[in-house]
């Protein structure tokens, strides 16, 4: 028998097996009473190196519950635990590859955000839902205490960040009647429930903020790229529960270039209504604008990769984020570390299911990088992993952070 580890055995570990006809030259002849084609087909003699092989082993509940020693013991369960253990290993290597050159060793900001570079530029790209759900908080976290260099969101992610400071959302659950929900003016997202109300506070925030954009645009000349928007409405918003008025504090890039397909979009319609024939021709401008700044917004992206001295990426989901965060790191080709976590396969050929080896195919990850894909819910999953990788490190960010705060700042 060989071992329950899962392991494939002619990657994963060459060296360790053998060849099959080595393996049946070995083996014992059978005896009397055995028929030899059955003995030699289940008693085959392993020719197996264990030296330095990883011993199956679980968490042992009579050390008591300590969830640490619980969560790195899921490195040497199995099955998608032991994915949980590696992602984790992949991102600390992040973060000690960011830590490794203090704040103050790198004197270089990246032009196109004058972000001060470190030795391992992070890549974020996570799905809208999460932040309709409570990873909210953990991306939030994040970005407060600095420990991420870009993010990537899909316009469901802006706007709700924004919504849940003006209203809250509720657990509800998947099987609820759409019809009952629509005649309520509820609406579901999985098994959480967003009142209709909270857009309408939106909208009330956002229209004159709009007004005021497009004020600036007539008279300054401004023009907006969805990463200008997200800025500004995580300046506006003066909240410290939003993960873009920490974006805005600590001047983290906000990508999100369909960002008009979600709420905010709506509102940009409602907008484009209710106001003057010129406004209608500014919105239509917008559009316009939007094309070249979307190209604007891409230049930036990619050159954060480019003038990165060492790249990773964390992807939450699968989608737009998934390739846009890998296809800025093919200009540098290839991030230096990866952590996919979805519940894409890639028996269908999507993008959202291909593998990091795909991605290795088209240079968006270095060829001698260890990534590693996690199939898993992020909601359940990336607040574990944060818990045993950033969290454990929130001391030495905090301490960049100050330290930055001392530094010379470069101005636009
Ligand atoms: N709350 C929302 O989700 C919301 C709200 C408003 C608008 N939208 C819009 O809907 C469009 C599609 O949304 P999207 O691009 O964010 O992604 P998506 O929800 O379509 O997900 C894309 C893929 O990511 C993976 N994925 C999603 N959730 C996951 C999870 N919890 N764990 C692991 N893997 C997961 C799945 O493979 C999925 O097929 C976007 O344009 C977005 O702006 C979404």
């Amino acid at each position: 028998m060989y071992p329950s580890s899962g392991w494939s055995a002619d990657t994963a570990y060459p060296g360790i097996f053998h060849n099959s006809e080595e393996i049946m030259a070995s083996t014992p002849k059978a005896s009397t009473d055995v028929p030899s084609i059955a003995a030699e087909a289940v008693l085959a003699k392993s020719d197996f190196d264990s030296t330095n092989a990883t011993v199956v082993k679980g968490y042992d509940f009579n050390n008591g519950i300590d969830h640490h020693a619980l969560l790195s013991s899921y490195t040497t369960c199995g099955f998608s635990a032991t994915k949980f253990g590696l992602a984790v290993q992949e991102i600390i290597r992040m973060i000690n590859k960011k830590l490794e050159v203090p704040v103050e060793d790198i004197t270089d900001f990246n032009s196109h955000t004058n972000r001060r570079l470190s030795n391992c530029t992070i890549f974020l790209g996570l799905t809208s839902n999460l932040v309709s759900c409570g990873v909210r908080e953990t991306i939030r976290y994040l970005v407060e205490h600095n420990m991420v260099d870009c993010l990537v969101v899909t316009a469901g992610g802006i706007e709700e960040d924004f919504i849940k400071c003006l209203g809250n959302s509720y657990i509800g659950a998947f099987n609820l009647s759409g019809k009952e929900l629509r005649k309520k003016g509820v609406n579901r997202v999985g098994n959480m429930l967003v009142p209709n109300d909270n857009y309408v506070k939106f909208e009330n925030w956002l229209m004159p903020i709009l007004d005021q954009m497009l004020e600036e645009q007539n008279s300054q000349g401004m023009k907006w790229t969805p990463s200008k928007v997200i800025h500004r409405l995580g300046k506006e918003i003066n909240d410290k529960s939003s993960i873009y008025y920490w974006c805005y504090h600590n001047n983290i890039p906000v990508f999100s270039p369909a960002l008009t397909d979600g709420s905010i979009g709506d509102m940009l319609y409602f907008h484009s209504h209710k106001t003057s024939g010129l406004v209608l021709d500014i919105v239509e401008g917008l559009s316009f604008a939007v094309i070249i700044e979307i190209f604007s917004d891409v230049r930036k992206m990619n050159n954060q990769a480019v003038t990165a001295k060492h790249s990773g990426m964390i992807i939450l989901g699968g989608g737009l984020v998934k390739h846009h965060v890998n296809n800025a790191n093919l200009m540098r080709n290839g991030a230096d570390f990866s952590v996919n976590v979805n519940t894409g396969q890639e028996f269908d050929g999507s993008d959202s299911g291909a593998p990091p080896d795909e991605a290795v195919s088209w240079g968006k990850i270095k060829m001698d990088a260890t990534p590693v894909k996690l199939c898993a819910d992020a909601s359940f999953a990336f607040p574990l992993i944060v818990a045993e990788t950033f969290a454990r490190y929130q001391q030495q960010f905090d301490q960049r952070l100050e330290k930055e705060k001392s530094l010379p700042k470069k101005t636009a």
